[in-house]
């Protein structure tokens, strides 16, 4: 077994990360079959091959760490370490060769976020985080954007892919679309936080994440200067199913918008909708 230093476990995790990402490239120029969990909600061969594989890794080097992944369910020891793995984030993507996708791990130890690594391979970008230590792309340090105005921000949102009669993020979508400069929904909520830590985008938000899609990224978030909260400003929690992230400087501006939307305050309307002009 291999111990849990900092260092040993953020060289270790980015080797898996990495051998778990070529996998999934061989898969993608395949263009594997879909298979669904639900009505959208999309799987493939390379999910669970590269959740094996990156289990696998885990229980080589640290046998009695707990393990929650997104096809594999929660392998639970008891043990004060938890690793969260989302093997393939984006997958409708992948499942569509659209190349926005990547591998996603984070280790917690008694409650506390302590390192993540998140790898797009069709990129070959790897961002890494460990507690206290700073968010690097590659080893170079990153850190958010300096944006302070929302009007000038470039944000991002998701949408999942199950329960999807239930979301009212179309009503945010809407809204914060005409305060900003635009809104993306690129369908990988892991490298949504990532762009958010290297200031790519000035803002995330998303109802409904899992563990596995969120550990990782928040974290690289936070290390990188950013804050992440839920949608009212309290503390983000793994199971909180809200996550809003940003560079900080627009974050109570962020919160401001949503506490109007959810009012009903002050909100823009849709145009008419006309046919044939
Ligand atoms: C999905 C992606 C997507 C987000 C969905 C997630 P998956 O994860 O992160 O961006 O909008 O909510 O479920 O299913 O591709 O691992
Ligand atoms: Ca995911
Ligand atoms: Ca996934």
């Amino acid at each position: 077994m291999v111990s849990t230093t900092k260092t040993d476990v953020l060289s270790l995790a980015t080797q898996v990360a990495r051998e778990a990402g070529a996998l999934l490239m061989e898969y993608f120029r395949q263009r594997v079959a879909i298979e669904y969990k639900g009505e959208a909600d999309l799987v493939t061969i390379a999910d669970r091959k590269s959740e094996a594989l990156i289990r696998e890794r885990l229980r080589e080097h640290w046998p009695s760490h707990d393990i929650l992944g997104e096809e594999g369910g929660l392998h639970d020891t008891g043990s004060d370490y938890r690793w969260y793995v989302d093997p393939l984030d984006g997958t409708t993507n992948f499942a569509h060769g659209f190349p926005v996708f990547c591998v996603s791990m984070a280790l917690e130890h008694k409650g506390k976020r302590i390192a993540g690594v998140i790898y797009d391979p069709t990129r070959d970008e790897l961002f890494a985080a460990e507690q206290g230590s700073g968010a690097y792309l590659n080893d170079e340090r990153v850190r958010v954007s300096k944006t302070a105005t929302l009007a000038e921000c470039l944000v991002a949102t998701g949408f999942p892919s199950h329960k999807r009669h239930k979301n009212p993020n179309i009503f945010f979508y809407h809204q914060i679309t005409l305060r900003t400069h635009g809104v993306r929904r690129a369908g990988s909520a892991a490298l949504d936080l990532c762009c958010v830590a290297c200031g790519r985008f000035d803002g995330f938000w998303e109802f409904n994440l899992n563990p596995w899609d969120t550990a990782a990224g928040v974290l690289i978030v936070e290390e990188a200067g950013g804050k992440v909260t839920n949608f009212h400003g309290g503390p983000f929690e793994l199971n909180s199913r809200e996550t809003l992230a940003s560079n900080g400087l627009v974050h109570e501006a962020l919160l401001q918008e949503f506490d109007k939307i959810f009012a009903g305050r002050d909100l823009e309307s849709l145009p008419e909708l006309r046919t044939g002009n």
